[in-house]
């Protein structure tokens, strides 16, 4: 039988994601157990090993090549780019039927692109996104980059253009260089701040030159890496500049419906059998998905705090008013 000890090393292991260890102690219990005279368990423990480790193998295949492990961005990406592994999912995600649709088809095309691509198709991969703050562009990137086992990069391009100025350009060369070198999910955020005016009148022909580089580096990529580019200020843009993309999305405020379920699935440890979901959802009109979400986490918190797991229509509908105070 296991000792204490080996109980708490495979727990320890389990913790760390550990595998190698985890299994090897497993082995050691096993090959104890036999000499103990426990042959049947031994032999048990084994097989389950074994099984263990080929599910692990076919886990690992089925998340594809071109997976490139990416701690840090090192040399000269560092502070050009912030590198993360989201787990959000789709399905983690409330959308409406034809925003679910066409990222869901962007990641077909991306899974099933050899095969494309031995047909002379490219897979869709450089998308616009675009919509009023806090309604699901960053949890979009997050999310096709952990459907598709990818590194989510993301590069403010804002604070790039303000912090390299004059040599933006040249910056964004080695950013696309990665998004041709490390295949990944690129998010290119503050898309607007290369299509306005936004910047002091010194900074107008400097934004000019940045976005001139940035349409080229974009036509030019033949990567397999996906480009995202979210703005919140369509208005902003060059409609010449969305023939360059594959798809726009557009990103809305949530119907009723949809901050329904934002608000069913931020409340889910809670018992909401009580709420009447109609009459609150409609007390949420004009709030982002991501304000939505932050009333809930109020909500919870509060009921939380009063050590109850019954949530009230009552309580719902003042933290969705404190948010619309925060809002307004
Ligand atoms: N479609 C959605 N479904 C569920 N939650 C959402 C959705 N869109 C946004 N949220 C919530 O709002 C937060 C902020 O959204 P985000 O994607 O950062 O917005 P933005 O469009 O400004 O990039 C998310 O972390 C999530 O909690
Ligand atoms: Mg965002």
């Amino acid at each position: 039988m296991a000792t204490a000890d080996q109980v708490k090393a495979l727990i320890r292991c389990h913790a760390e994601g550990d595998n190698t260890r985890f299994y090897a102690i497993a082995m050691q219990v096993a090959a104890q157990a036999a000499r103990a005279g426990h042959g049947r368990f031994a032999q048990e423990l084994r097989e389950l090993v074994d099984q263990m480790k080929a599910r692990g193998k076919a886990l690992d295949a089925g998340r594809g090549p071109g997976v490139v492990p990416l701690a840090q961005p090192r040399g000269e990406l560092t502070g050009l780019l912030t590198v993360g592994y989201p787990k959000t999912r789709i399905a983690d995600m409330a959308l409406e039927d034809p925003l679910r649709t066409r990222l869901e088809r962007a990641l077909t095309e991306q899974r099933q692109r050899e095969r494309l691509r031995e047909h002379g198709f490219s897979p869709m991969r450089k998308l616009l996104l675009v919509g009023p703050p806090g309604t699901g562009k960053t949890m979009t990137a997050s999310a096709l980059s952990a459907e598709l086992g990818l590194p989510l990069f993301g590069i403010q391009l804002h604070g790039l253009i303000t912090k390299y100025m004059g040599e933006t350009a040249s910056k964004l060369r080695v950013v696309f260089d990665a998004v041709q070198s490390t295949r990944g999910v690129y998010l290119f955020d503050e898309f607007d701040a290369l299509g306005g005016e936004r910047g002091s009148k010194n900074d107008v022909g400097e934004i000019r030159r940045v976005l001139n580089s940035f349409l080229q580096f974009l036509e030019q990529d033949e990567s397999n890496s996906l480009v995202l580019c979210a703005t919140n200020h369509v208005g902003l843009l060059d409609r010449a500049l969305f023939r360059r993309f594959d798809a726009v999305l557009q990103y809305e405020l949530p119907t009723p419906d949809i901050a329904t379920r934002v608000m069913k699935g931020r409340l889910a440890l809670l018992d909401t059998t009580g709420i009447d979901w109609e009459a609150t959802s409609s007390l949420a009109k004009g709030l982002s998905h991501a304000e939505v979400a932050l009333a809930c986490e109020q909500a919870a918190k509060n009921a939380i705090l009063k050590h109850s797991t019954v949530l009230h229509d009552s309580d719902l509908a003042l933290a969705i008013e404190d948010r619309r105070g925060t809002h307004l």
